[in-house]
């Protein structure tokens, strides 16, 4: 088991470039790997996460060329050759690691296969309901065998022609919306989701930079079946739930600023820049758009922080980032309260449990809610070891906090912050020295054949 020893914070460097978003390179991933010819993906996340979607559709038949790596953090251009919608049967079970987008959004695809496959995952995934995906993709005419009540992996999926379907969604999931569209495009006619709370639209945008027709209509959104998404070159933002972290860090450092660059800032995942700003942060950003989604470089002044309530239709625009968020809502005055989030409970870990049962470690009151907590403001944080249940965002929240803590906090269990982000520690590590010097510039290199087929083999 791994540990990441953080201790108080001693200087800020100006400007950060996190790597690129997940929600997007896994889509990426997946549309490449289903489309007519060569996609090149620029700027993938190399996390643990996503290189299980990688590795998946190349086990299916998509054929993957690695292009170049970033010094510190990994594989970031790959060019993907697809093997059309219709994909080949695995050798094997496909491994989703840690991903709920892996095996969710997977689902939907080998529904509409000629073939059964099997997902299985790690400790952590396999607690976590695959119902909600199951249900309507057997409705569409679909076999999905899963273990127990809530249908967890390992899942195996045997693929049919499948019907088009209207589905209203019984719960605010991107995952899920993403697994029925994607089984609609097997579906001859239109399959149509209807969502109660409006999900991040990646999917929806991505289809789009493939050619595939979709439209919306208020808050349902429909594919047409049979089309073969079109091979089409993709620059993939940076994660703005990654930059997060960061964004948090100086929000609550009065007189600090920090640029985030290249950050996605697609209105469906920007909820935490206005949750900051109603706590009191300055916050600026400049947008442009390309491949399909805005993107651009947000700067951060911190300032004295105050409580707010978060909750409603925010809730899923903010989801990932409730975490750090509650410990923006520790470092603030006031009581933060986060509610209307029940879906916490079923992440990576319960994050409401893991989020309150750390706080405290670290001498913040926090009253737990079954949809949320109320976290008592403005205590003096002192460092402790904390659990991160082998969740990426429970690590790296508790990272910042550490940075604002009296003495060392040791982060437990810090090696899951490779499923989201690969070069978190060397970044935190800026934050840490005492000259507060200019960031370490990062070497892109072309990979080498060699280490082509080394990451090939994973
Ligand atoms: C994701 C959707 C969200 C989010 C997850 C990524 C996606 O999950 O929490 O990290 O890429 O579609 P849900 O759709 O289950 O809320």
């Amino acid at each position: 088991m791994a540990t990441l020893k953080v201790r108080k914070l001693k200087s800020f460097p100006a400007e950060i470039s996190v790597p690129g978003d997940k929600s997007i390179s896994h889509r990426a991933a997946m549309f490449a790997g289903m489309a007519d010819g060569t996609t090149v993906i620029e700027g993938f996340l190399p996390s643990e996460d996503c290189l299980c979607t990688v590795k998946a559709m190349e086990a299916m038949g998509a054929v993957v060329e690695p292009l170049e790596e970033l010094e510190g953090v990994g594989l970031v251009k790959m060019a993907i050759t697809g093997h059309g919608p219709k994909l080949k049967a695995p050798s094997g079970p496909i491994d989703c690691g840690n991903s709920g987008t892996t095996i969710r959004l997977l689902s939907g695809i080998l529904a509409g296969q000629d073939f059964t496959a099997e997902m299985i995952g790690d400790a952590s995934l396999s607690k976590r309901p695959m119902k909600r995906v199951a249900d309507p993709l057997a409705l569409m005419g679909a076999k999905v065998e899963g273990q127990g009540e809530k249908i967890c992996a390992p899942l195996r999926i045997t693929g049919s022609p499948l019907t088009a379907i209207t589905y209203t969604l019984p719960m605010a999931s991107a995952q899920v919306k993403s697994a029925i569209l994607l089984a609609g495009m097997f579906a001859p006619g239109k399959t149509t989701v209807i969502e109660p709370v409006a999900t991040r639209n990646h999917t929806e945008r991505i289809m789009s930079h493939f050619g595939v027709k979709w439209l919306r209509d208020g808050n349902a959104i429909s594919v047409y079946g049979g089309q073969v998404p079109r091979a089409t070159d993709i620059v993939v933002p940076g994660d703005i739930s990654s930059a997060a972290f960061w964004m948090v860090a100086a929000a609550a450092s009065p007189g600090q600023q920090i640029t985030l660059k290249n950050v996605g800032l697609n209105p469906t995942r920007t909820g935490l820049i206005n949750v900051l700003i109603r706590m009191g942060a300055q916050i600026n950003s400049s947008e442009t758009d390309s491949s399909g989604e805005p993107r651009g470089n947000v700067v951060v002044h911190g300032g004295e922080l105050n409580a707010t309530v978060i909750g409603g239709a925010e809730i899923p625009n903010v989801i990932d980032e409730l975490p750090i968020l509650a410990v923006a809502g520790a470092l603030a005055r006031g009581n933060t309260l986060i509610k209307d989030a029940r879906e916490l409970r079923v992440k990576e870990t319960d994050r409401i449990a893991a989020v309150a049962e750390n706080l405290r470690r670290m001498g913040v009151t926090v009253i737990e809610y079954e949809d949320g907590m109320e976290i008592i403001g403005g205590a003096k944080l002192t460092g402790a070891t904390i659990t991160t249940y082998h969740d990426h965002r429970i690590a790296m929240a508790f990272a910042i906090a550490g940075m604002f803590a009296e003495g060392e906090t040791i982060i437990e269990g810090s090696e899951c912050i490779n499923t989201s982000y690969p070069g978190f520690e060397l970044d935190l590590a800026l934050f840490q020295k005492s000259d507060g010097g200019p960031p370490p510039i990062r070497v892109l290199s072309r990979v080498p054949r060699d280490v082509a087929s080394r990451l090939r083999e994973g």
